[in-house]
């Protein structure tokens, strides 16, 4: 039979899973977009949180400005409004999460960086995660720095108590929640590794993200200024800045839990 037509989403799935293949060091960015397909809407796509809901993000830039103002008020106010992104106690991984954990298994994939707080990444399984914007499921000392989990303090019994903000356990320090907000700068442990991977790696993924919020979005750029010894690849439902702007080297346009499967196979048939 003459040449299959191959749809042009299926030669770059061949050429994705050929890089990788290819790499020493690969990593992948995340962005919303790979949580979609978990139920958890995204922010900037068509029916994103802050597409339908324009006053919800600039209530959010002020939302580290009010933490630092009044950290007691925040802090109740928070523990009675829901999170924007919905209920994420019951939310579950899904097939791009998966593809991700099959590609560190397989040791082509040294870390995944994500913008994500929901967690998804470590319930599916990645071991080397950097969670760049924080996580739902986490506390974070504005002292010290330390990390706890969400339950090892009884927030519900601290605000019946007015104890709020929480006291960090080690230094004394005032406890917030892990998420980053805007104009919260990145803490300086995950800052440091996330740039130091963009420095390392000779393939990025780049998978969900509009990569319009800065400091992350300057990560695909930090790889791009090292030339060509670096291989971008965006997988995402549309174009974006990175594309647009030449920064990726190509777009595998679609849904993540759809082709990032797809790339895994078709790594897995090259390998045999
Ligand atoms: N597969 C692939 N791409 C998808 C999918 C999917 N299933 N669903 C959505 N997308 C794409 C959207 O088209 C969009 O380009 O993912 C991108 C998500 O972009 P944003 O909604 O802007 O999310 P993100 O880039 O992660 O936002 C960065 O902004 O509000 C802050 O802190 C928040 O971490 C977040 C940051």
């Amino acid at each position: 039979m003459v040449g299959v037509m191959q749809s042009p989403a299926e030669d770059l799935i061949g050429r994705a899973a050929r890089d990788l293949l290819g790499a020493k060091y690969a990593i992948a960015l995340t962005g919303a977009g790979i949580s979609t397909e978990s139920g958890i809407p995204d922010f900037r796509g068509p029916s994103g949180v802050w597409t339908r809901d324009p006053g919800a993000e600039s209530r959010a830039y002020r939302s580290y400005d009010r933490f630092i103002a009044d950290p007691k008020k925040w802090w109740e106010e928070r523990l009675s409004a829901p999170s924007v992104l919905g209920d994420l106690s019951s939310v579950a991984p899904n097939e791009g999460h998966f593809a991700l954990v099959e590609l560190e298994e397989l040791g082509l994939l040294q870390s995944v960086l994500t913008q994500n707080v929901d967690g998804l990444h470590e319930i599916a399984g990645t071991k080397h995660l950097i969670e760049y914007h924080g996580s739902f499921l986490k506390l974070r000392c504005v002292g010290c720095g330390a990390r706890f989990a969400r339950d090892d303090y009884d927030l519900e019994k601290l605000k019946e108590e007015g104890k709020l903000p929480p006291a960090c356990s080690r230094c004394g320090g005032m406890i917030k929640t892990d998420g980053v907000m805007f104009g919260e700068p990145i803490p300086e442990d995950v800052a440091r590794l996330s740039v130091a991977e963009a420095r390392r790696c000779d393939l990025m993924l780049v998978c969900g993200t509009s990569a319009v919020v800065y400091p992350f979005a300057d990560l695909p750029r930090i790889a791009r200024s090292r030339g060509k010894s670096v291989t971008i690849v965006e997988i995402n439902a549309e174009p974006t800045p990175l594309t647009n702007e030449g920064i990726s080297d190509y777009l595998v346009q679609g849904k993540t839990g759809i082709i990032l499967p797809r790339i895994v196979a078709e790594v897995k048939r090259l390998k045999t």
